[in-house]
């Protein structure tokens, strides 16, 4: 299950992403916001990165302006490893070598299209497993 959270910046990306999943019948559940009124992004950071630590969701999207405020908040919690991308390169290589949980999305940085290709390269790569990626990640955690 994936676990959903924008602020406003976000939320008319995040529509388009719901529609991407949708159509791919692929569960999620949405932890706002649900609307264009200014809201604090880390408020739903916090929730996306919760769900995830209770183990009620496995991976989650971010949404803000940029992409960078919601991702530091998230990166802040134990076990949460949010990747801000901008390109499907950077999409598949953290969850190659970071196993990112989380992707980062900046709604006023990136368009709709490649938005859900990036989406779509987070959701579908696996961890890579080697070792020295699990060595890196374990050092993270510490
Ligand atoms: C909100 O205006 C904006 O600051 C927020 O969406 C985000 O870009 C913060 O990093």
């Amino acid at each position: 299950m994936l676990a959903l959270g924008c602020d406003h910046g976000g939320y008319e990306l995040m529509q388009e992403i719901k529609h991407y999943l949708d159509e791919r019948k692929i569960a999620y559940q949405d932890f706002g916001c649900y609307s264009m009124e200014a809201v604090d992004y880390p408020v739903y950071a916090k929730k996306v990165g919760k769900a995830i630590q209770d183990g009620v969701c496995d991976r989650g999207i971010l949404i803000c302006g940029t992409g960078i405020g919601i991702s530091i908040t998230a990166n802040k919690m134990r076990g949460i490893r949010a990747a801000l991308c901008t390109d499907c390169f950077c999409a598949e290589a953290t969850r190659l070598h970071n196993d990112a949980n989380v992707l980062a999305l900046g709604g006023r940085v990136v368009g709709p299209g490649l938005a859900v290709k990036i989406v779509d390269t987070f959701l579908n790569t696996p961890f890579s497993g080697e070792e020295r990626h699990k060595r890196r990640i374990a050092m993270i955690e510490e």
